[in-house]
């Protein structure tokens, strides 16, 4: 029986969980909310440890401090861009621990706690299994150790389906049979469904992917919970199984598509549609920044749209400048922002926000469409498939029905970019060859100084 105080210990720490959550929303109070998370999260571990006096103590100290002299170097030192890689593997480690649990609970008591806690028990170490395996498989495919393509194999999805069969049998197996040994295996056929539910994604939908395993993580800490006894591991891992799926839901809305169809849909893809690039040589109209200074001198409305690249170059001091010295000359400047522009949700807005870039001059795609349409000068930064129209015209395209920004729409197209090199989805952007489409080649932060000098001059 937990004591009182060790209960109302655990509500201090959900209070806080719910509040992090809330300060994670907005860029101006994530700092606060991440710290308020981290100040919770601590005040659990103390409270648990002093409430159970675990038989071992160290073992279990030590654990803690190597997890940490591991992880936070990593996490100090990780570029914001490949922030979706940590998070994958933070993630699959969180699984694959609460399988453990799992495994480690089913081997103490056998069952004796019934058929309900052998069905947590079950759905621990099979979803945790595969959110261990499949968040692995995200990582190697974004810090590109394999092909970021889907991996498809004759009869994929039958293996698949009769994967997902023999994972059932083995949970209905241990709910009647309480044995470890089918906890095991149950763990193994788990592993293989996360490897063989990840592969099949490609591209643009491996980010959701994450999320999608990061809510299935949440939702084995809670069965962990309830096997533990533990309430605030259920409320935490609530929590994290239904912000996991609403930030699912929100970005497979943000691209036009259904979780489903990103989840499979490369089984329905013929072959080849999904790699093709055309590659060929084509002309292109490229200009010096002086040029592009004068364009962008006597606009009247200039809509910026911030990409991944501006990220890269970490341009986003300089092209909070541009839009400084193009107002001095009266120019209506305002940022178009679509919301999976970068490499993780709110990534524009956060970098914006670090250069203090007004937010009433930040305009989400709904809103920043129609502005588009009475521009000038629509002033691609780093971004590429976010303004792709092959996401409205090509069929078979990874991008198909995403909804796009309609830079096309704007009377000139300017990109910042390095090369003709393709952006995430690995797909070639008409647009570039636009006849009202101009591109200043070269990196978005050098490109960008040689804007504000040119229109200084
Ligand atoms: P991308 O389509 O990836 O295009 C980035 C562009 O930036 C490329 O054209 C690249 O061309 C250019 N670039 C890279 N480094 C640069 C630099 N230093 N200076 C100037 N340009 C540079 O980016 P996007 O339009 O922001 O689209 C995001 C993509 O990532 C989408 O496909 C999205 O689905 C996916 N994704 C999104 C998220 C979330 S939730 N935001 C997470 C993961 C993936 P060069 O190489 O020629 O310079």
């Amino acid at each position: 029986m937990t004591p009182t105080w060790a209960q109302l210990g655990y509500l201090v720490a959900a209070i806080c969980f719910v509040l992090a959550l809330k300060g994670l929303s907005s860029p101006r109070t994530a700092r606060t909310g991440n710290l308020i998370g981290a100040a919770g999260a601590a005040l659990a571990v103390v409270v648990v440890l002093a409430a159970d006096r675990p038989r071992n103590l160290l073992a279990i100290l030590g654990a803690i401090v190597l997890g940490s002299v591991l992880a936070v170097p990593v996490a100090r030192r990780v570029q914001m861009t490949a922030m979706p890689q940590l998070v994958a593997v933070f993630n699959g480690v969180g699984g694959g621990a609460a399988a453990l649990v799992a495994l480690l609970e089913l081997a103490e008591t056998s069952g004796a706690g019934g058929w309900l806690e052998l069905l947590a028990v079950a759905f621990s170490v099979l979803v945790g299994a595969v959110s261990f395996s499949g968040s692995l498989l995200t990582f190697a495919k974004l810090q590109e150790l394999m092909t970021t393509r889907p991996v498809l194999f004759a009869g994929g999805p039958y293996v698949f389906g009769g994967a997902l069969l023999v994972a059932a049998a083995l949970a209905v197996g241990v709910v009647l049979d309480g044995g470890l040994w089918l906890g095991v295996v149950l763990a193994v056929v788990g592993l293989v469904v996360g490897l063989l539910l990840v592969l099949p994604v490609g591209g643009a939908d491996v980010p959701v992917v994450i999320s999608l395993l990061n809510a299935f993580t949440g939702l084995t800490v809670a069965a962990g919970g309830y096997v533990l006894g533990n309430s605030l591991l259920l409320v935490a891992g609530t929590l994290v199984g239904a912000s996991g799926t609403l930030l699912t839901r929100m970005m497979a809305t943000a691209m036009g598509r259904s979780v489903q169809n990103i989840l499979f849909g490369a089984f329905r893809t013929p072959a080849g549609a999904v790699a093709a690039t055309a590659g060929e040589a084509r002309p292109v109209r490229s200009a010096g920044a002086d040029d592009v200074a004068i364009l962008l001198g006597y606009a009247r409305k200039v809509v910026i749209v911030p990409g991944y690249g501006l990220a890269v170059a970490q341009a986003q001091h300089t092209i909070h400048e541009l839009a400084d010295v193009l107002e001095q000359r009266g120019v209506d400047v305002s940022y178009a922002i679509h919301p999976v522009a970068g490499r993780m949700p709110g990534h524009m807005n956060v970098l914006l926000a670090e250069a203090d870039v007004p937010y009433e001059q930040l305009k989400e795609m709904d809103s920043a469409n129609p502005e588009l349409r009475t521009a000038d000068v629509a002033l691609v930064v780093g971004a590429n498939d976010v303004v792709n129209p092959a996401a409205r015209t090509s069929p078979g395209s990874p991008i198909y029905g995403m909804p796009i920004l309609d830079v096309d729409s704007a009377q000139a197209v300017v990109f910042l970019k390095r090369s003709m090199r393709p952006g995430f989805a690995g797909i070639d952007n008409e647009l570039l060859h636009d006849p009202k489409t101009t591109l200043l080649f070269g990196d978005a932060k050098d490109s960008l100084t040689k804007l504000v000098a040119s229109l200084k001059a």
